[in-house]
């Protein structure tokens, strides 16, 4: 996944026993070009009790005054230290960790991104939804104007522990895409791209970028985009198809050719544009196929 080296190693002895405490430095420059990342570990014998992450990453600016090194070089003399003044603190494994829901998993997870109930990407949700459940699978609509998600403040922790420290509902989505073997976004075009909402989620699926990257956690999902827009023709959707296949990409989720649906505006009921609960229903029933995997 990536190069590990340990940069610096201090061995301390304690009545509580013996400590060692490690500076790692990770090259994760296959994942963002110069990334590093330094994890100071502190060791009771071999178990690890407590890990500390910063990246190259972190600070907001190329030539910011926090040089991560210094940072990690710092947390490493201080833990150092503290271990051999207070080693009773280090007795039992500490973590930074947000763990994902143990249940909510299913086979088709559908991003439903309009805010609108029963509006035109609801409808095409519901299509989806029944037709996973034709197909004898499980599946689950996620309405993501129900839910409490905030935008991604770009952080970079989740480079570091492979979790999100924002404490909102994310957790949910996450573990659900994880699990799912099909993820379909129903989406409307909002000002040439996708609801600020949907974009919210998209963004914070970094976390899930990272899981993959940092923890070796695969998705191995195939991908629809069904979109829908006011206006005719494919200028529309330009932008969305982009958005949502960088979204895909970035998770190795592999995209299907996606349903777009214009000319709302006029028509205003998706079910009243010929053809378009047929051609959704096709395109996911392609997918829900047994794979040839020859
Ligand atoms: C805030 C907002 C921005 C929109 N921007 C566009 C746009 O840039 N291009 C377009 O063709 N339609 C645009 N629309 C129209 C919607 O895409 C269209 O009404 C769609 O059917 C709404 O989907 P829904 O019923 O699933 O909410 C916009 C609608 C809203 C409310």
């Amino acid at each position: 996944m990536h190069e590990s080296a340990a940069e610096k190693i201090r061995s301390i002895e304690t009545p509580e026993g013996t400590f060692t405490v490690r500076l790692i430095l990770d090259d994760l420059g296959s994942i963002y070009p110069g990334m590093i990342r330094y994890t100071v570990e502190v060791l009771r014998g071999t178990e690890a009790v407590y890990t500390y992450a910063v990246n190259s990453y972190e600070s907001a600016r190329p030539d910011s005054p926090i040089d991560t090194r210094k940072v990690a070089e710092i947390v490493f003399f201080r833990l150092a230290h503290d271990v051999a003044s207070r080693p009773h603190a280090y007795t039992r494994p500490r973590f930074f960790t947000r763990p994902l829901p143990g249940s909510g998993t299913c086979d088709v997870v559908i991003l439903q991104g309009s805010p609108r109930r029963f509006g035109n990407s609801a409808r095409i949700a519901s299509w989806c939804d029944d037709e996973a459940a034709r197909a004898g699978l499980s599946s689950r609509v996620l309405f993501l104007q129900d839910m409490d998600i905030r935008a991604c403040i770009g952080c970079y922790t989740c480079y570091n522990y492979g979790y999100c420290p924002v404490d909102d509902d994310m957790p949910g989505i996450i573990r659900a895409l994880e699990s799912a073997s099909v993820i379909v976004v129903c989406t409307p075009v909002y000002t040439s791209t996708v609801p600020a909402g949907l974009k919210a989620v998209i963004d914070r699926c970094q976390w899930l970028h990272a899981r993959e990257k940092v923890l070796g956690r695969e998705v191995h999902a195939r991908g629809l985009l069904v979109a829908v827009a006011g206006r005719r023709g494919t200028d529309p959707f330009v932008c969305v198809t982009r958005v949502v296949d960088a979204f895909m990409e970035n998770l190795g989720i592999l995209p299907a050719g996606p349903v777009l649906i214009g000319d709302l505006d006029r028509v205003r009921d998706v079910g009243k544009i010929e053809g378009s609960e047929g051609d959704v229903r096709a395109a996911l029933r392609a997918l829900l196929a047994p794979r040839d995997e020859g």
